[in-house]
């Protein structure tokens, strides 16, 4: 079966619900998600995921040598070594980084003990998709990190084109309706994160060309996968 947690109140959940037999994929497209898959294709070391910035200052604190990333309302953290835009990330190669973002980081952690969790973007989704199937998961939950509180258009958009690229036919409804909206979204999936509420908001601070990095299919074949409570390239 797969199915999908559109919106962060169903992913509070999952840290009491027994997810050892689930394969788990977070996407959150604009752009925690985008910006882990940016920095691992040009070779970031592995990324720290954690909820809150002082998780993040304490594990900087254990170890200088570990760098600083995230934003809060969409913007770069006081005393922080780098933001959220995808592009920050192409220059730093080997080095390790710890990420706090307002919800995809938080998804990553409610979900880390599952089976395995992947990390899911616009940019990876074919390589994605061709991982799950090779490995013939067969209890797939795709996990829509959202806006605040909110649904965020652009990760049920994503969902929904890996959903269209498995080849697994046992679909919850969630699967069906977000498979619909990507088929209905991929023509011109620019637009569809232009117009969502986090496309929006980016615009608002000056970041319209993070909105246009994050909405490239299928541009890369890294894959992140969750290891100890870290994110790796999958090898
Ligand atoms: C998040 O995790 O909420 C996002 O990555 C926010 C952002 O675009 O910076």
């Amino acid at each position: 079966m797969i199915d999908v947690a559109l919106c962060p109140s169903e992913i509070h959940r999952f840290e009491s619900i027994d997810l050892s037999e689930t394969t788990a994929v977070v996407f959150d497209v604009l752009r925690a998600t985008s910006t882990m898959i940016t920095g691992l294709e040009h070779g970031v070391e592995r990324f720290f995921p954690v909820e809150t910035v002082e998780a993040a200052r304490a594990l900087k604190i254990q170890d200088p040598s570990l760098l600083l990333a995230g934003e809060r309302g969409g913007l770069s953290l006081e005393g922080f070594d780098l933001g959220n835009s995808p592009a920050e990330f192409k220059e730093i190669r080997g080095n390790r980084v710890v990420l706090t973002t307002t919800n995809g980081t938080v998804a990553l952690h409610r979900v880390r003990r599952a089976k395995r969790v992947y990390v899911g973007a616009l940019l990876n989704l074919d390589s994605l998709a061709q991982v799950l199937d090779r490995e013939g998961a067969t209890g797939v939950l795709i996990v829509c990190s959202g806006t605040g509180e909110d649904f965020a258009l652009e990760d049920a958009v994503a969902a929904g084109g890996l959903v269209d690229r498995l080849s697994h036919n046992s679909l919850s409804d969630a699967a069906v309706l977000v498979k619909s909206l990507y088929r209905e979204a991929s023509s011109d999936l620019l637009s569809y994160l232009r117009q969502s509420r986090n496309g929006r908001s980016l615009a608002g601070i000056g970041k319209t060309k993070d909105v246009e990095e994050c909405a490239r299919l299928s541009v890369t074949q890294t894959v992140g996968v969750m290891h100890d409570d870290t994110v790796v390239k999958l090898t």
